[in-house]
């Protein structure tokens, strides 16, 4: 039975999804064994704690990379995590985790990755500079996380269009659709 831990700082609908789809069978063969939140008030604790499942708060506060990596990295080893899933994880980790875990930790992003992300594109903003361009479709993005941000190796996306009446709101809530989908997906065949 591999562990998977989420890692969330918000609401945690993505963190929800996961969960379900490991409940359901969707994701065969591992349990959701930690949720990871980056602040104590952090919505999606409260499924967590509801759902019987393990939680932790890590806030880097005045930590550097090599106390965040150090301490990351303990509270993986001491819950035995094998995979670990960014849903709506905020915080960018530090080399020395990313490369310890290569391969074994995923994003999801509201957007189709290389556009529309990077530094400074998170929450409405991604949708709005999606309307803002004029383009007409726009999806989410699964993708291995590597020390930069949003850079690393592409495995799922998918797509949906963007209506002229749309807004920011309106947009955001038809990508969270798709991530609740393709995010459990994606875990459920690397993991195999
Ligand atoms: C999602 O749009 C996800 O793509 C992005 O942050 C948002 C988190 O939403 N990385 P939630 O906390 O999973 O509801």
């Amino acid at each position: 039975m591999k562990k998977i831990a989420v890692f969330i700082s918000g609401t945690g609908s993505n963190m929800i999804s996961i969960v379900n789809a490991a409940e359901s069978g969707l994701i065969e063969g591992a349990e959701i064994a930690l949720v990871l939140a980056s602040k104590p008030s952090a919505k999606g604790l409260d499924f967590a704690r509801n759902k019987g499942i393990k939680t932790a708060v890590f806030v880097y506060g005045d930590k550097n990379d090599s106390e965040i990596a150090k301490g990351l990295s303990e509270l993986m080893e001491r819950n035995s995590i094998d995979f670990i899933a960014l849903a709506g994880y905020v915080k960018v980790l530090p080399k020395d985790f990313t490369d310890k875990y290569k391969g074994k930790i995923v994003n999801i992003h509201p957007s189709l990755i290389p556009l529309f992300c990077g530094k400074g594109f998170y929450g409405l903003k991604v949708h709005q500079a999606v309307l803002d361009s004029g383009m007409k479709v726009t999806g989410a993005t699964v993708h291995f996380v590597d020390s930069g941000v949003d850079t690393g190796k592409i495995i799922e996306q998918d797509t949906c269009r963007v209506f002229n009446d749309d807004t920011a709101e309106i947009l955001q809530k038809r990508v969270l659709e798709i991530e609740h989908r393709i995010f459990p997906l994606a875990i459920s065949n690397l993991i195999r």
